[in-house]
């Protein structure tokens, strides 16, 4: 079973590959038979990070390479949107291959003034920069990253992301729609995919610039923002039934160092469903949080994440994982795996998405199933020691996947329709089914990211 789907995601990953001047670059979003949707020709910097990590895994790390020194070379400097000028070092969400008459070739580079709703992608700098450290780790090319333009750019996006603003607590502070779920859905704030991503990102900078060089006064800045970070999302985050006990029964308008509920958090505001959701041995870090605002939807890519970066402790790493396996027909149901649980709907629709009607409530980013959370779900199932989950998601994704043609997304409560408006020949979903077979049946690339806890070494 598992050979078919994966010589299908094989042939369709071959065939996504974008050239630039003769060089691989990238990978195309999808390739729909019946004609992708509008931008979907477009190499995503996320969507590319599954298929790079299968490149280095097959010993092909040529296609990375170009891409990061495109992606470099595409990034802001004075750019200027509808007459406002972005900061240095933001990174496009994607880029596409322009030819002319005279068939030359340019790259057009889309900060976020072509996508819907006009965002500038936050994870693409992220993404880009672990991307950096995956390569250099599989193949031991440290000095790429040593090069002038790499270690500028590093800079760049760590002053762009250190920078002061008015925030008091050690999070980053973002827009709506900034990372994968790049439509309005209430993840303004501080969600936690940008959170965990923000936090990978200062370790793999440290990792590639630590060595020498001048850049010691930032580096040590970029250190003390982790350290606070790390401790901040795990414990302001994080929700276990015990936590929910106290915030039923916490204080509000605390003022002074003795304050418990530093957020002001109101304990009306917890969800109806969230007392009978949350098994007793289950937790999760929630997904967003910010003063008085505590958003308890349970957001799978950040809560992977946390796991695979070992953000998580031992205990939470386990905690999320039981979560998965008692909650397993929410969470993952007929497709790995579900983008956020639940779904918002009637007036929160209304108000939360702004009435977007690709997301209505058990659609696309508004509880779909996406099949590219697969590898996030593998690779955190297999660190945190449940393998059993990870084949289990995995033999899922096999079983339909090639059968309904790589779709990009499905609907409903368990995710067993096909998403209605899904392009189908999806890569990120051919790439994350052959990542994750990777990491489960090779082993290979399970240290590409960087990791709180390094792997213990291989027996
Ligand atoms: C959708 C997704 C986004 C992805 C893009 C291309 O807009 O929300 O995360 O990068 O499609 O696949």
């Amino acid at each position: 079973m598992s050979e078919s789907a994966l010589e299908s995601a094989r042939e369709l990953l071959r065939q996504s590959v974008m050239h630039y001047r003769g060089r691989p670059v990238g990978t195309v979003a999808a390739l729909d038979p019946r004609m992708a949707a509008a931008h979907y020709e477009e190499c995503f910097i996320r969507d590319f990070v599954p298929a790079a990590l299968v490149f280095l895994n097959d010993g092909e790390p040529d296609i990375v390479r170009n891409f990061l020194t495109t992606v470099l070379e595409l990034r802001t400097h004075a750019r200027t949107v509808a007459g406002h000028e972005l900061p240095s070092g933001v990174m496009p969400a994607s880029f596409k291959v322009l030819v002319d008459e005279k068939g030359h070739e340019k790259l057009q580079a889309d900060f976020g003034e072509r996508a819907i709703g006009r965002v500038a992608p936050v994870d693409s700098m992220m993404w880009w920069t672990l991307l950096l450290r995956a390569y250099v780790h599989a193949t031991g090319d440290a000095e790429l990253a040593q090069r002038p333009e790499f270690r500028r750019t590093l800079t760049e996006i760590l002053h762009l992301c250190l920078r002061d603003t008015f925030e008091v607590m050690p999070g980053l502070l973002v827009p709506d729609g900034c990372c994968m779920i790049d439509r309005r859905m209430g993840v303004y704030g501080h969600p936690l995919e940008i959170q965990i991503l923000f936090f990978a990102m200062l370790q793999a900078a440290d990792e590639l610039m630590g060595a020498g060089g001048e850049e010691t006064t930032l580096l040590a800045a970029a250190g003390t923002r982790r350290n606070i970070l790390r401790t901040y999302l795990r414990f302001f985050f994080w929700l276990d039934f015990r936590r929910l006990n106290d915030i039923n029964r916490y204080h509000t308008e605390e003022l002074g160092p003795e304050a418990v509920n530093l957020l002001n958090i109101h304990p009306d505001s917890i969800p109806p469903w969230l007392e009978s959701w949350l098994p007793d041995g289950g937790g999760y870090f929630v997904g967003n949080l910010g003063s008085g605002r505590m958003d308890f939807r349970f957001f799978a890519l950040g809560n992977l994440l946390t796991v695979v970066f070992g953000l998580a402790t031992p205990e939470q790493t386990a905690s999320v994982l039981a979560l998965y396996a008692e909650r397993w027909s929410d969470l993952v149901g007929a497709m790995p795996a579900k983008i956020v649980y639940p779904a918002v709907e009637g007036e929160e629709w209304r108000v939360l998405t702004g009435c977007d009607p690709k997301n209505v409530p058990w659609s696309y980013h508004n509880g779909g199933n996406w099949p590219t959370l697969l590898w996030p779900l593998v690779l955190a199932a297999m660190l945190g020691g449940r393998e059993d989950l990870a084949h289990h998601a995995f033999d899922i994704a096999c079983r339909r996947l090639p059968a309904e043609g790589w779709p990009e997304y499905y609907d409903g409560r368990t995710g067993r329709l096909i998403g209605r408006r899904a392009n189908t020949g999806q890569i990120w979903s051919a790439s994350a089914l052959i990542l994750a077979w990777q990491f489960l049946e090779r082993r290979s690339g399970l240290d590409l990211l960087p990791r709180e806890e390094p792997l213990p070494a291989a027996e």
